[in-house]
């Protein structure tokens, strides 16, 4: 059964009282698919690092260069994009599918509120596919062998797999790292892999022991801050594409329009490489 049959089910597993990522991230970037919860816990992360909501747009328009370079740079065709998010301008499959519209996009997320919005990350050309799977980035072996990801995804072409602002709600319990593994060593060479991190590097003191209490979960859930030598450590047997890691506000950035937010306005790291 595909991701949007169980419409009816998702909703009745939303939990509007407490914050969930994918609806305060949707506050951020201005959506209105959030509730009070999610506004409040916005608000009080926000209270310790005022740029988050532009370090939100931030992190978008990476995820919107990098599919645009895994596309039409790297000669990428398929997706696999956990941790999708609430649906909103230029997800994965519109912008791949507007380079070839035969692009192939299966996206996941473990939250019952993207589930419910997944009709509109169904919208794909009759020349490309896309399908959602309502499963947990901390079981990549159900991800994996799912039938509706066999069915669209070729795992014997390369894949780009997109990780992007989603490994720092995992916690180091959690094996991240191992998890990142698993994925990438289920694609053959030529796949890409895509990390963009929330980090602890550039932080003002008062900021770092902020996010040092919510390494596992605090107030907020899990949110996990890694330094820039953990987030690179995702990359291991990878090849960096240049810049290699970097700030979502500088890669690939030349073309984005000014005036642009400095390294510490964004805390989150990113990167794209080529699976040998
Ligand atoms: C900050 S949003 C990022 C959305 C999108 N990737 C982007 O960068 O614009 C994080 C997403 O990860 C999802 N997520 C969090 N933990 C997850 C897990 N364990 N498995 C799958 N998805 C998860 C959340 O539900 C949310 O939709």
């Amino acid at each position: 059964m595909s991701g949007a049959d169980r419409k009816p089910r998702a909703l009745d597993r939303i939990d509007t009282s407490v914050a969930h990522p994918a609806r305060r991230y949707n506050y951020w970037l201005g959506g209105k698919d959030n509730f009070q919860a999610d506004r409040d816990s916005g608000d009080a992360i926000a209270a310790a690092f005022p740029t988050v909501p532009m370090a939100a747009l931030e992190n978008r328009r990476f995820l919107r260069r990098a599919v645009s370079f895994l596309t039409r740079e790297a000669g990428i065709r398929q997706f696999l994009d956990i941790g999708t998010g609430i649906p909103t301008a230029d997800t994965t499959h519109e912008v791949a599918q507007r380079i070839d519209p035969s692009c192939r996009v299966v996206y996941v997320d473990n939250d019952p509120i993207v589930l419910a919005h997944a009709r509109a990350l169904l919208t794909s050309t009759p020349q490309g596919a896309t399908v959602y799977l309502d499963a947990d980035v901390r079981d990549p072996a159900t991800i994996l062998s799912h039938p509706d990801l066999r069915r669209t995804l070729d795992m014997s072409e390369p894949v780009a797999l997109m990780l992007v602002a989603v490994l720092h709600f995992v916690t180091d319990d959690e094996d991240p790292h191992g998890i990142v593994r698993t994925l990438v060593d289920a694609l053959p060479s030529g796949s890409y892999l895509t990390v963009s991190h929330v980090t602890m590097d550039h932080m003002r003191p008062e900021n770092a022991a902020y996010a040092r209490t919510s390494q596992s979960h605090g107030p907020h859930g899990v949110l996990a801050f890694r330094s820039g030598e953990r987030i690179a450590r995702f990359f291991d047997g990878l090849e960096l594409v240049p810049p290699g890691l970097e700030s979502v506000v500088t890669w690939r950035a030349a073309d984005e329009p000014g005036p642009r937010p400095s390294i510490e306005d964004a805390q989150i790291y990113c990167g794209v490489a080529r699976k040998p």
